[in-house]
């Protein structure tokens, strides 16, 4: 593994170095650097690749601007951070505030960036809906660039791409969702992944993540809910998986609350003293705020 990757880089360096067009085309058209990403526990970069992936899939967008392509991701401006971390992960494109509706938007255009973009997306990404978009989008390249960049399908084993890397911790840095409801008298703690038409795919992350528990409802919104008590074990794997692969957005601190929350609850000590109730009421109000409306 890691001589591919050594290997890999190599390629690239002559590439780059001989800078010749048609062999920069081959080289990325013949899905190269899985040596590199497949690797995905060895270092921080990788790591990080895995996530921007995950966090793409879920808010990202390949759309195009004055006939050309672009490769854009917009954010609430609590996330900025996230926006400049993708920026530095993928090495190019620019961060912009929209004025408007204070909103972030990461913009990747021209050529040689989007050829990094590409790179890093081709044959890793998952969900339905972005292959397709990602299909169509790098049509729009090939015809404006003059390149013939084939794409390729996802080829690796979605389970462990799920299990194993931080492609999971950006979707839910991207779309899932921390929740503590009263049902009855009990606390329920909630968590959420939502995205229309993905079935399948979030079938295996629900085994992943959840094993017997929650469930998947007919448009894809995964839901874990278990009224907490100290022998609730309903979402030990998620909380495994994100002690493995930490959140990188604000989301963090909603996730961080209602880890508290748990804990106080799977302690029944806590629950008698004044201390604890209070707490544990300070730790529910601090994830539901950042609960979406
Ligand atoms: C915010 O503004 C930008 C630029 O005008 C626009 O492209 C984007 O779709 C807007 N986002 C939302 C959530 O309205
Ligand atoms: C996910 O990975 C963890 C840690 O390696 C492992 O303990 C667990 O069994 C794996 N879960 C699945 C569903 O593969």
């Amino acid at each position: 593994m890691l001589y591919a990757g050594k290997l890999c880089k190599l390629i690239v360096l002559i590439v780059l170095i001989g800078s010749s067009k048609n062999l920069l085309v081959k080289v990325i058209s013949r899905k190269p650097c899985w040596g590199i990403l497949r690797d995905y526990t060895q270092g921080k970069l990788d790591y990080l690749k895995w996530w921007a992936i995950g966090l793409s899939e879920g808010e990202g967008s390949f759309t195009s601007s004055n006939g050309y392509p672009r490769f854009q991701i917009e954010l609430n401006k609590r996330d900025v951070s996230v926006l400049y971390k993708v920026k530095r992960i993928f090495g190019v494109g620019k961060v912009y505030l929209n004025e408007k509706n204070s909103t972030y938007m990461y913009i990747v255009t021209n050529k040689a960036n989007l050829l990094r973009v590409i790179e890093l997306f081709n044959g890793r990404l998952m969900l339905s809906k972005r292959q397709n978009q990602f299909k169509t989008w790098v049509g729009l390249f090939n015809k404006c660039y003059g390149t013939n960049i084939k794409v390729n399908s996802f080829e690796g084993d979605c389970k462990e791409v799920i299990n194993n890397t931080a492609w999971l911790g950006g979707l839910i840095d991207g779309e899932g969702h921390f929740g503590i409801r009263m049902r009855g008298k009990a606390y329920e703690h909630r968590f959420f992944l939502y995205n229309k038409g993905e079935i399948d795919l979030y079938r295996i992350i629900g085994n992943v993540i959840c094993l017997t528990h929650g469930g998947i409802t007919g448009n894809a919104r995964l839901s874990i809910s278990a009224s907490v008590n100290k022998d609730t074990v309903a979402f030990d794997n998620l909380i495994g998986y994100l002690t493995r692969f930490p959140l990188q957005s604000t989301k963090r601190v909603a996730y961080a609350h209602w880890l508290k929350a748990l804990r106080i609850l799977k302690d029944e000590r806590n629950q008698k003293t004044k201390k604890g109730v209070i707490k544990l009421l300070r730790a529910v109000k601090n994830v539901n705020q950042y609960y979406p409306k």
